[in-house]
């Protein structure tokens, strides 16, 4: 068999929503199933690599060969991920909730009888990939995001490359009618700082290969080997 193009790398991957709980019944949501994560894990695996996938709650199953840590919230996802590193590589294709309740109440919240709605108040959830990407020690050689965008999809990619100090991000354009989300399919534009690079529409398992191979030249190339 020989060596694989990702042996003795370790490669981080986060998958899935979060679920941000309001009371103990409600949940703030979105609608990640997983796919994508969970297909860039499987590839990643498949390519030689120690993995250790970061996973909300999702209806697949564990992806084989894979170290898997389940978790409900983006504090406990940053959690996870921190204690995973190091890793050589780690892909952030998680849709983490921005916001979470500011209180969880403990009991369920009541209606009332012709009382007012309950206010929401939210605060904001940590940036995984943003708090990963400017670490000091123990960043990944290679940090690659995604970026779920509805409009102006390569701009704000680019903007978001940036902004969180992320070597590559897959620009997703996920308006309605797209059906990236929860679907087989997906259509990137690669953004690095080298330019902008626009994949075809594929699907997700093709795309996670095709992506994985790319890390593992990019390795091959920086340490010369
Ligand atoms: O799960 P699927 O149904 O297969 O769908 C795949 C997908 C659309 C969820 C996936 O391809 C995707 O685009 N994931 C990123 C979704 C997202 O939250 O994008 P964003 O633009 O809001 O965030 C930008 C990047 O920061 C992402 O890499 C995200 O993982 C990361 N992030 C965001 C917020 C936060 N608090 N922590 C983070 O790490």
């Amino acid at each position: 068999a020989g060596r694989l193009p990702l042996s003795g790398r370790h490669v981080l991957v986060t998958s899935g929503p979060t679920h941000e709980p309001i009371d103990p019944v409600r949940y703030i949501a979105n609608r990640s199933s997983g796919k994508q994560g969970h297909a860039i894990a499987a590839a990643a695996q498949t390519l030689g690599a120690r993995v250790t996938l970061v996973t909300g709650p999702v209806d697949l199953p564990d992806p084989e060969g894979v170290t898997v840590q389940h978790v409900e919230t983006a504090r406990e996802m940053l959690a996870a991920v921190e204690a995973a590193l190091p890793a050589d590589v780690a892909v952030f294709a998680a849709a983490v909730a921005d916001w979470r309740a500011a209180t969880e109440a403990e009991h369920k919240i009541k209606k009332g009888k012709g009382a007012s709605p309950p206010a929401l108040a939210l605060v904001e959830n940590p940036d995984i990939l943003s708090t990963v990407a400017r670490r000091s020690r123990q960043r990944p050689q290679l940090v690659i995001g995604f970026a779920a965008e509805t409009d102006k999809v390569v701009e704000n990619a680019e903007t978001k490359r940036k902004s969180k100090a992320v070597d590559w991000i897959l620009a997703n354009d996920v308006s309605e009618g797209s059906g990236v989300f929860g679907g087989d399919r997906n259509r990137v534009h690669l953004v690095t700082a080298q330019g902008v690079e626009d994949w075809p529409e594929m699907s997700k398992t093709d795309l996670a290969a095709a992506l994985l191979g790319r890390a593992a030249r990019y390795l091959a190339q920086a340490k010369g080997s």
